[in-house]
Formats: C-alpha cells, sequence, structure tokens
C-alpha cells in the first residue's frame, strides 16, 4: 500500500469527527459528538466528503454525515472540517448495507448518494446504491417524507432510479436528465463533487433525481 494511503488510514480513526461502524456504539458516539438531538443528512459514497462540507458550511444549524466504507477518503473531508470548524459535519467509516444498525429509525431527514460507482452489469445490479435491498435500509432510517437524492454522470444508473420511482409510485420531487441545462439551481444542486468536476471536464452531462419512498 502506498506510504501517503497509509498514513490517511492510521490518521483517520483517531480524528475527533470520524466515527467507525467497528465500534458497538457508534450510534451513541455520533450522538453525542452532534449533541443537539437533531437528525442527519447522510452523504453515501462521500468519498471525499464535498457534499458534508459544502452543506456542513451552508446550514451551521444542522448535522451533515457522510458515509464512505474507505477511510483514506474519509480523511479528506475530515481535516478539511478539522481545519475549517465545522463542527456540524461528521463522518462514518462503514459499509452502506450496515447503515440501518447505525442509524436509530427516524433520525435521517435527508440522504445525498453522490456519483455512485455505476455498477453497469445485470450481474452486480445489487451493488447499486439505489437498489431496493438499499432502498429499504435508507426506509428504515429515513423520517416520513425524507427526500433521497441522487447525482450521476451514468445514463443506465439514472434511467433505473427513474424506473425504480415509476414503478413503485414514489413520490417525485425533481429529475433532470441534464442538470446544468436548467436555470435556477438550488445551492444543494450546485454543489460539484471531485468526481462531478472530473465528469464535466470529460464533458459527460449530470442526472439528478430527488424522491421519497416513504
Ligand atoms: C465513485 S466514488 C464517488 C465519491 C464521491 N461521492 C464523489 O462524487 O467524488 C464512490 C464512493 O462510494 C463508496 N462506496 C461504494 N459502495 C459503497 C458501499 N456499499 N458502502 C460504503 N461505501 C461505498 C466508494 O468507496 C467510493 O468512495
Amino acid at each position: 500500500m502506498a506510504r501517503k494511503k497509509q498514513l490517511k488510514l492510521d490518521e483517520v480513526k483517531t480524528l475527533p469527527n470520524v466515527f467507525s461502524s467497528d465500534k458497538e456504539n457508534a450510534a451513541q458516539l455520533i450522538s453525542e459528538y452532534f449533541n443537539n438531538g437533531k437528525g442527519y443528512t447522510l452523504e453515501l459514497g462521500c468519498g471525499n466528503g464535498d457534499y458534508t462540507t459544502a452543506l456542513a458550511a451552508e446550514y451551521r444549524d444542522k448535522n451533515f454525515i457522510g458515509v464512505d466504507r474507505k477511510g483514506n477518503r474519509i480523511w479528506t473531508g475530515a481535516k478539511k472540517s478539522l481545519e475549517t470548524g465545522l463542527k456540524n459535519g461528521a463522518f462514518l467509516i462503514t459499509a452502506i448495507e450496515a447503515i440501518d444498525r447505525i442509524f436509530p429509525a427516524g433520525s435521517v431527514e435527508e440522504i445525498w448518494i453522490t456519483f455512485p460507482d455505476p455498477y453497469p452489469r445485470r450481474s452486480s445490479m445489487h451493488k447499486r446504491l439505489v437498489h431496493p435491498r438499499f432502498l429499504e435500509l435508507y426506509s428504515k432510517i429515513l423520517v416520513p417524507g425524507g427526500k433521497i437524492n441522487l447525482k450521476t454522470d451514468d445514463d443506465t444508473l439514472y434511467n433505473y432510479a427513474v424506473d425504480g420511482v415509476e414503478e413503485n409510485n414514489y413520490t417525485l420531487y425533481r429529475s433532470t436528465a441534464d442538470l446544468y441545462s436548467e436555470t435556477g439551481l438550488t445551492f444543494e444542486e450546485s454543489i460539484q463533487t471531485k468526481y462531478e468536476k472530473n465528469h464535466l471536464k470529460e464533458g459527460k452531462t449530470i442526472k439528478l433525481i430527488s424522491f421519497s419512498i416513504n
């Protein structure tokens, strides 16, 4: 393993704003960290945590948590939050498959899924973060009407999410196959992640769908 990556992995779990599902009491530690009894907005598959840090800086009275299984990526967002004094932004190292074991029912207000791996093959469809098995987990932790937002450059993944919403009569708030062709984007919609910037450089169009399942 590259030395730089190993140094980040060694440090990340020592940071005061980083939690891990390794610890049985992760939920309690997270709740104690925020110490305000408010709900959470999650960024799933957060990588460097660009949504988490941008949202936490904009909405200082709300709680934001970036979730990823790769600690070395989380390190970047966690260090940035500490350096800029963002106490309302934290990070959780876990497989998203375990999310309902960490967050209590009704504790999550909104979910952002930012540029997840698209898993284009049918055989790996179950790994898509908007596959029904993940939506079921999200429904356990979301407040009623809690929004799920997916941002992606991938047509197959976007259409898969759109079809799922239609087939299941979920509530659709917004869907666009070309976000930046539109005017009047909200602050949230305009945040650009590391992967998003790369996709834009390659001339790809960005898609967004926002919906609720409960
Ligand atoms: C393509 S990257 C996007 C990173 C970031 N959201 C961005 O837009 O720059 C996808 C991220 O999702 C994480 N990821 C994918 N599946 C996951 C899972 N089941 N549990 C936890 N993290 C996952 C990966 O580790 C990776 O960091």
